[in-house]
């Protein structure tokens, strides 16, 4: 952690919001900043309780917080039907016909959505939802392409009280089949497909191949039909959205819930084990999602926004379906690649629908740097005012780029840092405030207590790394691991009595920023997402010829970080090309795409210590430096080393 903190350290560059943003904006100092992040700390009850005002409740709640670490309830006893912020409520206004959704497909079609559009869309698809026997508390699977379908159906579980999980689409059918599984859906909802890179993605086939696996019961399938390509439909079972949608009907009054009623659970992966599902409930989330929304990307309705995440992350729910709608914004959607057909894409649709907030991640960004400059020079960028970057510590140079090649030089950055757990952004600048420097997320946003800490919950000196934790709670943390409290405690709770600790290594600069500097445990951050190296590890296992695996990031140009496996194969398996070739196909089938291992080195055993623990830290400097430095003593066979350090070598070469 040290060199990268030195890094960091000569980074002085240093940008101020300009005047006239700094003018408009809702937050234009860092004086202003500072006196309302201080009544947060001291007062959340009295600050969370005025943001929620904002917000469309039925019934109002009669305490803003009940903190039993590690478990809150925010607005207890209140009530309110979250699709009535986004929705109903925007159509008593000017904002009724106003576009909610201007969606692209790949191949190039334009649809938009009003808010009264979107509105009916959910209002008959709750009713469809009605109509197949799903109750409030019911898990629903949701497993789209980026289509408005996929923001309705999961604001129509939103409005009948039932909990959606939602898988992404890049997931496999092993992945489906553990989140079912795991949370017991009664429900799927898919498509026969969608489009990516000029290419279908058969989705409703990846759903038939989880549901032969799992041994639960799933009684309906709906298919929304993107593609048209013809899918093989269970009688009784499958059925299409159109169809269900004719049949129902077209008005629905939301009941109201109480505020603590589950939202939505999101599976995300860990350290060990299998993904776990973080569960999110509605009030504190939905609050979370607007107020972060209203003051980090300073949304108005005049703006044209777009977050280029997919729906079935975090970055999707929050910053794609809930917080834009409950401000009213008009938001751009996106069905496919960033270089569909080629680089120039977004910087086509930056250019066609006037973005004026845009919102992406470091490994897109260094995609496009390196495709070159001239894609975006092709376009008129002049209605961007704010620029956002989310998933991993964006490198000092895809900062500049996006600053001056994006941005023009006038646009502020908000590099957000948060996680699937802590529902909404965390730490980032506001834009008409905070004077930005590229690599850090600069400072917490209202209400939430950061801090850096040494191994005995000392808070750490200025550049001194530590652990990155949250010492009191928020609205939008997570709730609980779906049908797992130990796990809960265990993974969040447990190194300082009552506090949330990230699971993120990072140090405070002289000014008070914070940056951050990556995953302490062994998460990997391939393209902005999380990986456990213990998911990978298990597919690999899961193959016939595989006896032992261990698996490491390395740094990756574009991804951030790479899957780098070592294997060592069964009595009498010899290893080979086509087996190397045909493992990482098979991670890549049991978990999704984003997992293929970029190297397979196969060796006659791994390092171990002495009782036989594998020495995860050799692999990792293997890996990073090519050797190994420091102590070995412990090592139990000295050879082994220097076979995976030729393995590693000759894959260089290639
Ligand atoms: C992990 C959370 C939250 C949406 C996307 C990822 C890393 C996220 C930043 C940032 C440095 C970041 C952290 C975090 N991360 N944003 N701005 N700077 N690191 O959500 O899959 O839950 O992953 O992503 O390591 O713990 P996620």
């Amino acid at each position: 952690m040290s060199k990268n903190i030195e890094t960091h350290l000569q980074e002085n560059r240093v940008f101020k919001p300009a005047k006239e943003f700094s003018k408009k904006a809702r937050i234009s100092s860092m004086k202003q900043y500072e006196e309302l992040y201080e009544e947060s700390i001291k007062k959340p009850r009295t600050f969370w309780a005025r943001e929620a005002k904002e917000l469309a409740w039925r019934k109002k709640w009669t305490s803003v917080l009940d903190w039993k670490p590690p478990y809150a309830k925010w607005f207890v006893g209140g009530k309110l039907n979250v699709t009535e912020s986004c929705l109903d409520r925007h159509l008593e206004t000017h904002r009724a016909n106003k576009a909610a959704i201007i969606w692209e497909g790949e191949p190039g079609e334009i649809r938009t959505l009003t808010f009264r559009q979107l509105h009916r869309e959910v209002c008959r698809f709750a009713n469809v939802l009605l109509n197949n026997g799903v109750k409030p508390k019911d898990r629903v699977l949701i497993y789209m392409p980026m289509v408005p379908e996929a923001a309705i159906a999961m604001l129509a579980c939103a409005r009948i009280g039932a909990i959606h999980s939602v898988v992404f689409g890049g997931f496999s059918a092993d992945s489906i089949a553990d989140r079912l599984e795991d949370c017991g859906a009664k429900l799927v909802i898919t498509a026969d497909g969608g489009y990516r890179r000029g290419k279908i993605v058969p989705l409703k086939a990846s759903v038939d191949e989880a549901l032969d696996k799992y041994e639960g019961q799933v009684e309906t399938v709906i298919v929304y039909q993107r593609t048209g390509e013809d899918v093989a439909m269970k009688r009784g079972r499958d059925k299409f959205w159109k169809e269900e949608m004719a049949k129902a009907d077209k008005t629905h009054e939301p009941k109201a819930f109480d505020s603590e009623h589950p939202l939505f659970i999101l599976y995300t992966s860990g350290s060990t084990g299998k993904p776990k599902g973080i569960l999110h409930t509605s009030g504190g989330y939905l609050l979370g999602a607007y107020s972060t929304c209203k003051y980090i990307f300073d949304m108005r309705d005049e703006d044209v926004y777009w977050c280029t995440a997919d729906v079935g992350w975090i970055t999707g729910h929050t910053y794609i379906v809930y917080g834009p709608l409950a401000n009213g914004v008009t938001q751009v959607m996106y069905e496919g690649a960033p270089n569909h057909p080629d680089f120039g894409r977004f910087w086509e649709m930056v250019e066609r629908h006037r973005v004026s907030i845009f919102y992406t991640a470091p490994t897109a960004i260094r995609a496009f740097i390196k495709a070159g400059d001239h894609f975006p020079e092709q376009h008129d960028l002049s209605s961007l005012r704010l620029l956002g970057t989310v998933g991993e510590p964006i490198n000092p140079e895809a900062w500049m780029w996006y600053h001056l090649k994006i941005g023009g030089g006038r646009c502020p950055i908000v590099d957000t840092w948060w996680q699937t757990e802590t529902g909404a952004i965390m730490i980032s600048p506001l834009p008409g405030a905070t004077p930005t420097r590229p690599g850090t997320a600069t400072r917490p946003f209202f209400g939430v207590d950061a801090a850096i800490l040494d191994e005995e919950g000392n808070e750490c000196g200025p550049n001194e790394g530590g652990k990155l934790v949250i010492r009191k709670p928020w609205p939008s943390m997570t709730r609980t691991i779906w049908g797992d409290k130990r796990r809960f405690r265990k993974t969040y709770w447990s190194d300082y009595e009552g506090l949330y600790t990230a699971g993120d290594g990072a140090f405070r600069g002289p000014r008070g920023n914070f940056w951050i500097v990556g995953r302490l445990d062994d998460v990997l951050n391939v393209s902005g997402h999380r990986l456990g190296t213990a998911e990978v590890e298990s597919a690999l296992v899961e193959h016939q010829t595989v006896a032992e695996a261990a698996v490491v990031g390395r740094p990756h140009e574009i991804k951030g970080q790479g899957v780098i496996a070592f294997v060592t194969l069964k009595e009498g398996v010899l290893p080979n090309a086509e087996l190397n070739q045909e493992l990482r196909n098979h991670v890549a089938q049991i978990i999704g795409a984003i997992a293929r291992p970029d190297e397979i080195h196969f060796a006659p055993a791994l390092p171990k210590t002495r009782s036989g623990k594998i020495m995860r830290r050799l692999l990792k400097e293997l890996v990073t430096k090519g050797e190994v430095s420091g102590n070995v003593t412990t090592l139990e066979d000295l050879g082994v080393i220097e076979h995976l350090q030729e393995s590693l070598a000759n894959a260089k070469s290639q």
